[in-house]
């Protein structure tokens, strides 16, 4: 994959605040309170920053660690989103503890650092879920208002379905009326077709016992095999900072602060009988001025799933030993804090192919990338105006298959998937760089009903330390079985008829992968993680005797503090992860607007 940012840069096509509304770091503010302050501008922050802001009485700060996506042309360009990651200045650069069930190897776990976080910096792929997931949200939190179809409406204020960027046909890829044209990102079909779409579908018709075809997995029936959604608006990348964040700059309520880290909470009195916590120190970076920001009515944590859980960590709220251990001392024991991590894991499986015309070279050879640059820049269109996969599928493993005579189903339901499969025209794998000739198609495997759990923790009271992260993946038996029953699903997928002259052997051990023991070896040895870890401030019933969260997002224990971001989802959902943290950061920001009294 391309490494480095490219150089170059175009004028900027995102108009954010600029006549001193957005501060370019903390030391420019010029007011230290406000109604509300949201720690991250990520998919959860930008969210409720943009939706409190709508009310002319609330004055909102946006505070966020990394600089702004404005005007860094890779971040706009859909195809680039493989270069912005890991280890870059748009990235935290976190690398996980050894993972036992990936023969002790550490990993790169990207996190965005800049305006729209991680949104701006994924692969733009889009969901909601399957119904199943939300309806096991409200009944282990004891909510209706979590359940499916009481989110669809927030789902109407997040997506925008628009035309694919070469303006195809897409009569039979998509149910129209299962999608949203009133909200504020901008969603659409792959705008480049290659030449595996047809093979993938044509597949689904030959072994459609195995494979079904699924006219749309956005309304809720996500299973079976069909075209992918991405977050992309006429060829260009739709984050957060895009579709929610740009429309209310001109707000004069709303301010946002760049380079600006939240690096602890503090106490600033008692309500009720608990710690009230309205104070957030904040500094552009280690060594440099702290500024002391306070919310008359409440801070919102949206930092994400490694940022939220550590930022309580270092302000007291967290496991009373881990908290000594690290040198910090506890205000609310709560052991729940940065536990029951969930993350997808993600396999890699590359076959070379008998064609020239797949993404490798686009990437690879400079000539060809400046045609295909000239090409976006005309018009959108091409190889770079697309994201990495134009189809998907979620599929179950057999009823009778043998993990379950010892493990319970851990799919969110009947209607839910134990894995995935994206279908992708080029070699994608985070683990071995791509080679410097050749062709390829990746089916990338991804696994979704995960029973591992896994953590997150600091281990000094420095918040420039960097945490300890496990996601602990494929540590139970359960994972491993479902990958390589996956691995063979998807061998079988690549042996229909649809395939022939086109796909050749399969790359690295996959080929000689064939006993169940082999391929658990290659499960173990190529596994990695699609970057879609939850959990860690995870939300559970009132007066339940574990979980960092209620049903309505104020953190347990404590006064004045939510969180609004990906952490506080117990399960992971069946789905690319922005599409359902965009959705419970709607109805968070709906919550925190009906508790608003303008004179606190
Ligand atoms: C490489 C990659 C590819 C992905 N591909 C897809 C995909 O195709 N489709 C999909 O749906 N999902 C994808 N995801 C996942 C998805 O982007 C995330 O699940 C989602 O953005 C998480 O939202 P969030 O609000 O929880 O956190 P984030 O979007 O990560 O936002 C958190 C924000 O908080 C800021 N922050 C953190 N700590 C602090 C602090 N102390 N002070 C101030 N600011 C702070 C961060 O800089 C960041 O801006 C991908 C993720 C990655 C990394
Ligand atoms: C991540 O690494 C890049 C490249 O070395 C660097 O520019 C950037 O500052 C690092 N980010 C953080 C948060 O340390
Ligand atoms: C799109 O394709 C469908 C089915 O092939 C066809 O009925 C329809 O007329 C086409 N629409 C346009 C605008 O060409
Ligand atoms: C993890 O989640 C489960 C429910 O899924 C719960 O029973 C358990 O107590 C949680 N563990 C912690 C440490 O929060
Ligand atoms: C899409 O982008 C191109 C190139 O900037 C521009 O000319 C065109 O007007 C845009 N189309 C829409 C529908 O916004
Ligand atoms: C490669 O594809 C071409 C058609 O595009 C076909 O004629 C040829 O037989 C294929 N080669 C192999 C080895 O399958």
């Amino acid at each position: 994959m391309v490494t480095s940012l490219l150089p170059w840069v175009f004028a900027s096509f995102f108009i954010l605040p600029s006549s001193g509304k957005l501060y370019q770091n903390p030391s420019q503010l010029v007011k230290t309170d406000y109604d509300y302050i949201v720690v991250g501008a990520g998919a959860g922050g930008a969210v409720v920053a943009a939706r409190l802001s709508e009310d002319p009485r609330i004055s909102v700060l946006l505070v966020e660690a990394g600089i702004s996506n404005e005007g860094i042309t890779d971040v706009a360009i859909p195809l680039m989103g493989l270069s912005l990651t890991p280890n870059t200045m748009l990235d935290w650069n976190f690398t996980t503890t050894p993972q036992p069930g990936l023969n002790n190897r550490a990993i790169a776990y990207p996190r965005g650092r800049l305006l729209g976080g991680s949104t701006s910096v994924n692969y733009m792929v889009y969901m909601r879920g399957s119904e199943d997931d939300f309806n096991r949200y409200a009944s282990v939190t004891k909510d209706s208002g979590w359940k499916w179809d009481h989110m669809q409406q927030y789902a109407q204020r997040n997506e925008n379905l628009v035309s694919p960027g070469d303006q195809h046909n897409t009569t039979g890829q998509l149910i129209p009326s299962q999608h949203s044209t009133s909200g504020a990102i901008s969603v659409s079909l792959a705008g480049n077709p290659t030449p595996i779409d047809s093979r993938v579908i044509a597949t689904t018709r030959e072994l459609s016992d195995e494979f079904p075809f699924n006219p749309d997995m956005v309304g809720g029936n996500i299973l079976g095999i069909g075209w992918s959604f991405a977050s992309i608006g006429n060829g260009t990348r739709s984050s957060s900072a895009v579709g929610y964040l740009a429309p209310a700059a001109g707000r004069s309520n709303l301010d946002v602060v760049i380079n600006a880290q939240a690096t602890k909470l503090e106490v600033t009195g008692k309500v009720r009988n608990v710690p009230s916590f309205r104070r957030v120190l904040v500094t552009e970076k280690a060594g440099a001025p702290v500024l002391a920001l306070t919310a008359k009515h409440e801070i919102i944590l949206s930092a994400g799933t490694f940022g939220t859980p550590t930022l309580l960590q270092l302000s007291g709220i967290g496991d009373r030993n881990e908290l000594r251990a690290a040198g910090v001392a506890t205000v609310v024991h709560n052991p729940s804090v940065g536990k029951n991590m969930s993350d997808h894991a993600l396999l890699p499986n590359v076959w070379n192919v008998n064609s020239s015309d797949t993404y490798d070279s686009v990437l690879r050879n400079p000539d060809e990338f400046k045609v295909s640059l000239a090409q976006w820049t005309k018009d959108r269109t091409g190889p770079l105006g697309s994201h990495i996969t134009n189809n998907l599928g979620w599929l179950r493993l057999p009823k009778t298959a043998s993990i379950f005579k010892t493990t319970h189903d851990p799919a969110a339901g009947p209607k839910s998937s134990h894995f995935e499969m994206l279908f992708v025209n080029m070699w994608v794998n985070p683990n071995v760089p791509p080679p410097p000739t050749g062709n390829f198609m990746s089916v990338v495997l991804a696994l979704i009903s995960p029973t591992s759990r896994g953590s997150i923790k600091i281990t000094s009271s420095n918040p420039f330390a960097k945490p300890l992260i496990n996601p602990n993946l494929v540590a139970t038996d359960f994972d491993i079985f479902t990958l390589v029953e996956a691995v063979k699903a998807a061998k079988r997928f690549v042996s229909a008829k649809a395939w022939k002259g086109y796909i050749q052997d399969a790359v690295g051990g996959l080929e000689t992968a064939k006993t169940d023991k082999q391929i658990e070896a290659y499960v173990r040895e190529n596994t990695n993680t699609i970057w879609h870890a939850v959990g860690t401030a995870a939300m559970s019933a009132k007066g339940a005797n574990y979980g960092v969260v209620d049903p309505d997002l104020k953190v347990k224990g404590v006064d004045g503090l939510r969180v609004v971001d990906g952490s506080i989802l117990p399960f992971v959902p069946n789905a690319h992860t922005e599409g359902p943290i965009y959705l419970i950061a709607e109805r968070g920001a709906d919550l925190i607007k009906k508790d608003f009294r303008p004179h606190p």
